[in-house]
């Protein structure tokens, strides 16, 4: 039976709308861009297009995976975040707009275009926060962390994507311990999930980010304690140390940095406004 694309998208929104997926219209057209690789503009310019019986067999096969909670950014294989375009897979988190406010943050301790600063990624993932910082600033080098190995796979081809692997490499490791040099930055966004929290998470998250990304030990601050008591030694003088946190832990982590001696500690907010970052400098 042959659908017109409209009624195709109509019923992919009602489907994914009854799986519980929140923005199930836009979900439906970016399926429908992806299964046309067609753009935007092609949904509302043909309405009436009939979809080929190949092209109706790819899209339900999309929108069944849609259906079963699996993240729109693993089905389509990419995210664009500070808009720049990531490969992304289930190796992975999925990089988030809350991360954007920590490129922020960053990018104002970095402001001099010229210089040559040294950027440390621990927990790299897919390489988003450090190949922007790099992208951003063209005379930076850097160096991403993962305990990771096909994460770190995924980093590099980001790297290559964007044409910055000649500034970048990639270290396999808990951490700091394969790690040798000072850096101006050390930036983190590591795996911040009270464990107790497991239940309630989406099933996008629960089920399809790997779990090795997500959780923080009991009260989600495992990671910032072995972070921050070890990066005094790889930071030059006044070299920043900045985080993204999760929700309700901004104070915690700036006191363990004031504990460990950092000074200038600030904290940045969301768009949502909440406290989403942490900066220190030594
Ligand atoms: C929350 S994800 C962040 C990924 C990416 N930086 C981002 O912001 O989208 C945390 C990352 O830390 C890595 N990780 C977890 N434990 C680690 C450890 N002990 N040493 C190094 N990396 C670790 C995970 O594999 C994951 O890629």
């Amino acid at each position: 039976m042959t659908i017109r694309l409209d009624q195709a998208l109509i019923e992919a929104t009602i489907r994914l709308k009854g799986a519980g997926v929140e923005f199930a219209r836009q979900d439906a057209n970016l399926l429908m861009m992806d299964c046309l690789k067609a753009d935007r503009d092609l949904l509302f310019r043909e309405p009436e297009r009939l979809l080929t019986d190949q092209e109706q067999s790819v899209f339900e096969e999309l929108v069944e995976r849609r259906e079963k909670r699996e993240p729109i950014s693993h089905i389509l294989g990419k995210r664009e975040f500070w808009s720049r375009e990531f490969i992304v897979n289930s190796h992975v988190l999925d990089p988030r707009p809350d991360t954007e406010t920590l490129i922020e943050l960053a990018l104002t301790e970095m402001p001099d275009m010229e210089k040559p600063y040294r950027v440390l990624d621990l927990g790299t993932g897919s390489g988003c926060i450090l190949l922007t910082l790099l992208a951003e600033r063209p005379k930076a080098t850097g160096v991403g962390v993962d305990i990771s190995l096909d994460a770190m796979k995924v980093a590099s081809a980001n790297a290559e994507n964007l044409n910055l692997e000649n500034r970048t490499s990639f270290i396999e490791g808990p951490w700091f311990a394969n790690v040798d040099g000072k850096f101006d930055l050390i930036v983190s966004n590591p795996p911040y999930i009270p464990d107790a929290v497991k239940g309630e998470l989406q099933p996008e998250v629960r089920e399809f980010e790997p779990h090795l990304a997500l959780f923080g030990g009991e009260d989600g601050l495992d990671c910032y304690r072995h972070i921050i008591s070890n990066a005094q030694s790889y930071l030059c003088g006044g070299g920043w140390l900045g985080f993204e946190v999760g929700i309700h832990q901004a104070q915690d982590v700036q006191k363990l940095m004031q504990i460990e001696g950092f000074r200038d500690i600030s904290c940045a907010n969301d768009l949502a406004g909440i406290a989403r970052c942490v900066f220190g400098r030594i």
